[in-house]
């Protein structure tokens, strides 16, 4: 690449770019204000990358989003059983603790927790190691004394909320502590899920050596809740060790309110960046339920909407409308969302002569996101919401997608006659000649 200032020498690639920033801006006022989780494994710490992790927390803070730091220790809990020649009853807090690997942790914790507010301090963040996770011992599970392994009683809310309030960035180790003051250990990804459920966080975001969720050996970039617990339930084998404690882990902050988790390889540069501020994302996200991308589109949506279907207007695919006829029925709107980036829209119309009837249209679907049950989820997402309003029988008009509503989406075809009485004016004013469809709720 040219630094264009003539002198022929190749300037480095520059790591952000201003198109970079703009791109970032506009998620500024959404997540301004919000909490985000970072669950940190251990591993994390331990990896090359951690430097430049924390100079990407320091952004996040600089654009006013309020970060939790979480972390785990099980690297370091292994490398000092190696090194000192200490067997351990294992590494990630989840099975039984004994003294000494109690006190293996207690100094990885220590140490770990160390790292961090050098780097920190480094990046001149205010941080503090607190004592707000309350535990209680996991105590005697198929007759085995679990010993010093922790469950988290309570967190103290208040104590992390004046913190960050105060612009303190609170660091959360992974030992709590019992009702004798006396220490436990405690699995790091439970924890990220309880604190981030306390504290009532937008996401956690797990920093993994790994480059997101893998299923059967691929990585998924992003799947439903639902979808993941019935995994979870039926195919477990098909998690790897690593993306199965993540999974549950999401599943459970996700069933107690929090909307998003996301599963990010810690190890890539630029990474948690890319993910919160790209508009595919790089790692897995997780989300609470099927519809979640799909809200009631804005005043602000309109001229997004315009552009977006504006190529399947010139392809006859659509009805063109123009800005300000998107404006007036905006309303009938509904936008499905990939990380603030609109990739498709439907339209949802009650006749107003006839309750019982509701038209769904401008049904369209950005191609790149094609074939990912997006176009379904549109439909049957309106069709719930003209259930919801007491409509029995909704009505879909198509000139070259009626087969996409018949045979993917169950409707059947019948006659123009069906539609209320102003509606078929404007069908025979029309000139298109769509193919009218309907289907029973
Ligand atoms: C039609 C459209 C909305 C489908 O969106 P999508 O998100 O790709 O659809 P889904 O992923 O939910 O469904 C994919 C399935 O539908 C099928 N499909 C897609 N378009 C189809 C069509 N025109 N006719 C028949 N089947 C179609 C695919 O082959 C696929 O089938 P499979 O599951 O058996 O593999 C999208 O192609 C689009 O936006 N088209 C341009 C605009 C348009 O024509 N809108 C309809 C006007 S009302």
């Amino acid at each position: 690449m040219s630094n264009g200032n003539g002198s022929g020498q190749t300037a480095p690639t520059p790591t952000i770019k201003p198109t970079d920033l703009r791109g970032i801006l506009k998620y500024v006022p959404r997540f301004q204000g919000q909490i985000f989780v970072l669950a940190m494994d251990g591993a994390i710490v331990a990896d090359e990358n951690f430097g430049n992790l924390l100079v990407d927390i320091a952004v996040l803070r600089s654009l006013g989003i309020k970060v939790v730091l979480v972390h785990g220790i099980g690297q370091q809990i292994a490398d000092l059983s190696a090194s000192r020649k200490i067997a351990i009853t294992n590494a990630d807090g989840t099975g039984v603790t004994d003294a000494a690997t109690l006190d293996l942790a207690i100094r990885a914790s220590s140490r770990v927790s160390h790292l961090i507010l050098e780097g920190l301090t480094q990046n001149t963040l205010k941080c503090a190691i607190t004592n707000a996770v309350r535990a209680l011992a996991v105590g005697i599970i198929k007759g085995v004394d679990q010993q010093f392994t922790g469950k988290v009683d309570r967190i103290d809310k208040d104590f992390i909320s004046h913190l960050i309030e105060a612009d303190i960035l609170p660091i959360i180790q992974p030992i709590g502590y019992g009702p004798d003051g006396r220490s436990l250990r405690i699995n790091s990804d439970l924890l990220a899920a309880e604190v981030a459920e306390s504290l009532g966080a937008s996401k956690i975001i797990y920093l993994t050596p790994q480059a997101g969720l893998e299923i059967n050996g691929e990585i998924k970039r992003d799947i439903a809740v639902d979808t993941l617990r019935a995994l979870l339930k039926e195919h477990p084998e098909q998690l790897n060790e690593l993306s199965h404690s993540k999974a549950i882990h999401a599943v459970r902050a996700i069933e107690t309110g929090v909307p998003r988790v996301h599963i990010v390889d810690g190890r890539t540069f630029d990474g948690l960046i890319n993910e919160i501020f790209s508009g595919e994302g790089v790692g897995s996200l997780i989300y609470a339920n099927d519809y979640q991308q799909i809200r009631k589109a804005t005043k602000r949506d309109v001229r997004f909407l315009y552009n977006l279907t504006r190529n399947a207007v010139k392809r006859e695919e659509l009805l063109h409308r123009t800005q300000q006829a998107i404006e007036k029925n905006i309303d009938q709107f509904y936008v499905f969302e990939i990380d603030e980036n609109i990739i498709a829209c439907v339209t949802l119309y009650f006749y107003p002569d006839k309750p019982q009837f509701a038209e769904i249209g401008s049904l369209y679907v950005l191609p790149f996101y094609h074939n990912r049950g997006i176009g379904r989820k549109m439909v049957d997402y309106a069709c719930m919401r003209a259930k919801e309003k007491g409509v029995a029988t909704v009505v879909a008009l198509s000139t070259q997608s009626y087969s996409f509503f018949t045979s993917v989406l169950g409707f059947e075809e019948t006659d123009k006659s069906v539609l209320p009485e102003a509606r078929l004016k404007a069908y025979d004013e029309g000139g298109r000649n769509p193919k009218v469809m309907l289907k029973s709720l």
